[in-house]
This record gives C-alpha cells, sequence and structure tokens, in this order.
C-alpha cells in the first residue's frame, strides 16, 4: 500500500474561464482510519460541469471549494481498510472523495454497488446522478407524450444522450443539439435520436425549424446562451422547458448572455422550470432501476471520454467545458 495520496486542490478562484493554473496537485499522507472509518482507493472520478460553480465565491445550491480544499466531486472506488463494521475490504463505493485517490469516510457519503450488475465507471454517468438527472428532469418537469416533439441540447453528453434515448422510448419525436459533424453522427445513429443540429453550423433556428417541422413541445436545456433563444422561438403553445443547466453561461463572468425572447412564454405558456437532481431523492430508486435495466439489455447506449491519471483532471475539466469530450467524462485514478 502506497504511503502518499495525491490530490488536486483548488489553487485560485477564476475570472472567466478556468484554467489550470487556478489548480495545484499535491502529496500528502495517507490518512489513518480511526474507529468508524472506512479508505476507499477510487478508481474512476467523475468531472461534471456543477464543479465550475464550486470554484467561484458566490452564492449557489451547495457549499463553494474552499481555496487549498481538494476540488470536491463523486468517484467509484474500493474499499481498502475499513473500521466500520458496515464496510468490508473489497467493497465497490461510491463516495465523495472528490480529487484524490484515497478518500476516508464515515461511511455516511459511501454507497455500495454491484460491479457485476453494469461497470462500475456507470455508476458515475447513466446508471448515476447524470441518467437520474434526465431521468427526473425529462419525466416530472418535460412530461413526454407520445407524438410529442422533445429537444435536447448537449445532446453527445452525459445527460443529454439519455434525455433522448428516454423521449425516444417514450414515443417522441427526438432532436439533439451538438458541437460538430462526429458527435450529430453518433446521436442519431448510435443514440437514436431522429435529428441533429450542430451548433457550431450556420442559423439555429432554420436548422431547428427544420429538425423540428411541428414545433418544439420539450426543450431540455443543458446549455442557454443563444441557444435558449433560438428554441423560444419555435416552441408550440405549452411547452415545457426544464432548465437542468446552462453551460455556454459557466465560464462567461460578467458577459452572460441576456436571453431576448423570453416574451415567447408569455404568449405560448411556455413553462420553465429549474430543478436540481438532488431535490427528489424519493425519486432516485425508480430512475436507477430503469437505468440499469437498459443499460444492462442494451436499450440504452451510452458513450464515455475516460483522461488516465489524476494528474491530468485539470486539463480534462477544462476540455469538458469546452466541449472536447464525447459522453460522460471521467478520470482514471487508478
Ligand atoms: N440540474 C442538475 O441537477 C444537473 C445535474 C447534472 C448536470 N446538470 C447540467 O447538465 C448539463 C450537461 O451536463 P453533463 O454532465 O451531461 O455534461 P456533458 O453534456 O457530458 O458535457 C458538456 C457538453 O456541453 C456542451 N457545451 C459546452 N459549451 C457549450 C456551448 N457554449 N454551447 C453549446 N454546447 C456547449 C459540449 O458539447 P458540444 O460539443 O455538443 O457542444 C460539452 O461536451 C450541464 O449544463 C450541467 O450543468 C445539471
Amino acid at each position: 500500500m502506497p504511503k502518499t495520496n495525491l490530490q488536486v486542490l483548488l489553487a485560485s478562484r477564476p475570472t472567466g474561464w478556468a484554467s489550470e493554473s487556478n489548480f495545484r496537485i499535491a502529496e500528502t499522507p495517507i490518512p489513518a482510519v480511526g474507529d468508524g472509518q472506512v479508505l476507499v482507493k477510487s478508481h474512476y472520478l467523475s468531472l461534471d460541469p456543477y464543479m465550475r460553480g464550486r470554484m467561484n465565491d458566490s452564492r449557489s445550491y451547495a457549499a463553494k471549494v474552499e481555496i487549498g480544499q481538494v476540488m470536491g466531486g463523486e468517484a467509484v472506488g474500493e474499499v481498502v481498510q475499513s473500521k466500520n463494521p458496515q464496510f468490508k475490504p473489497g467493497d465497490t463505493v461510491l463516495n465523495r472523495a472528490g480529487w484524490q485517490q484515497y478518500g476516508l469516510s464515515d461511511g455516511s457519503d459511501l454507497r455500495k454497488v454491484d460491479p457485476k450488475a453494469v461497470p462500475i465507471s456507470t455508476y458515475l454517468g447513466v446508471v448515476g446522478m447524470p441518467g437520474v438527472t434526465a431521468w427526473m428532469g425529462l419525466h416530472d418537469i418535460g412530461q413526454p407524450k407520445p407524438g410529442e416533439t422533445v429537444v435536447v441540447s448537449a445532446a453527445s453528453g452525459a445527460v443529454g444522450s439519455v434525455v433522448g434515448q428516454l423521449a425516444k422510448a417514450r414515443g417522441c419525436r427526438v432532436v439533439g443539439v451538438a458541437g460538430g459533424r462526429e458527435k450529430c453522427d453518433f446521436v442519431t445513429k448510435e443514440f437514436g435520436f431522429d435529428a441533429c443540429v450542430d451548433h457550431r453550423a450556420g442559423d439555429l433556428v432554420k436548422a431547428l425549424a427544420a429538425a423540428a417541422p411541428k414545433g418544439i413541445d420539450i426543450y431540455f436545456e443543458n446549455v442557454g446562451g443563444s441557444l435558449l433563444d433560438a428554441v423560444l422561438a419555435l416552441c408550440n403553445p405549452f411547452a415545457r422547458i426544464p432548465l437542468c443547466g446552462m453551460i455556454s453561461q459557466y465560464n462567461a463572468g460578467d458577459d452572460r448572455y441576456g436571453v431576448k425572447n423570453l416574451m415567447a412564454a408569455v404568449g405560448m405558456r411556455i413553462k420553465l422550470q429549474g430543478f436540481i437532481v438532488s431535490d427528489h431523492m424519493e425519486r432516485w430508486p425508480e430512475a436507477l432501476k430503469e437505468l440499469s435495466d437498459g443499460v444492462r439489455s442494451g436499450k440504452i447506449k451510452y458513450r464515455e471520454t475516460v483522461t488516465q491519471g489524476l494528474e491530468n483532471a485539470p486539463r480534462a475539466f477544462i476540455g469538458l467545458l469546452k466541449g472536447e469530450n464525447f459522453g460522460k467524462q471521467l478520470v482514471k485514478v487508478a
């Protein structure tokens, strides 16, 4: 067993775009395991867009990371030492150790998962928080009905790819929005969307109107900015817009985009509702069951980008914010 623990700390708060200089790699001793505690070695770390918000000194739904603290986040790993009767060495667990190789826990943040049921990395993606986010936002706010048109942004990503596949299974016409031809082709050919619009090419309103000829009934919002304006211009009466995230704005600082077409929400009686996946923990078991059944049967497909080595997490994270990932962004820690 090694003696040192590699960690990624927040070194400074970004203004505008985050950069690698906002992070610092540190080596600290692996902590001793006390009574009731569990030491977990991370195998995969999840990188998620919300982490950009945690780097800011601003009000949010969850606490910011302090300067000098380990970057927070979810990981899946293996119990290597335990003085807690609920866990034994060899157990595979989800944990909140964040950006470090080893995490010490009192067990309260650990959840045992079955490494034989699905690949363990998927507990951080399609069979984890991003998958549940897709399921919850689509069902509880989107409320899809057969024949309706659903548009999903960041369609090749962890959340968006699941939204589209679930909406297809409910009999909807599904249109993705993604960056570049390669991602769009994957979204239609592998994830089975009916169409995909490349947000980097041409007139968005025109392309969306062609892909959604009967108008838009549900827009699952992951991106924000001018894309939201384009969608608002095409929404049908009583459209629903689950506001899941607005990644195009996370590095914008004071230059955030001002939405111009919000008046459409009045005339078209559009419902826009934000949500956070942890708001309704009671919904998770039902969602996780459908998602893991879907992955096991092959009905739900997923894609991952796996970056090797914890020291490369800052670069991979910045890449995620720029759209360099293709599917769920993970770091292979060990
Ligand atoms: N509300 C909640 O509880 C909750 C939970 C999880 C995630 N989220 C939100 O869900 C969204 C998706 O998260 P994820 O984990 O699934 O990430 P992801 O989609 O796997 O990765 C982010 C993607 O966003 C797209 N993107 C980045 N900048 C963009 C821009 N300026 N314009 C258009 N697209 C851009 C990129 O795809 P392209 O290359 O296709 O542009 C990038 O690959 C994020 O907004 C996140 O904050 C919310």
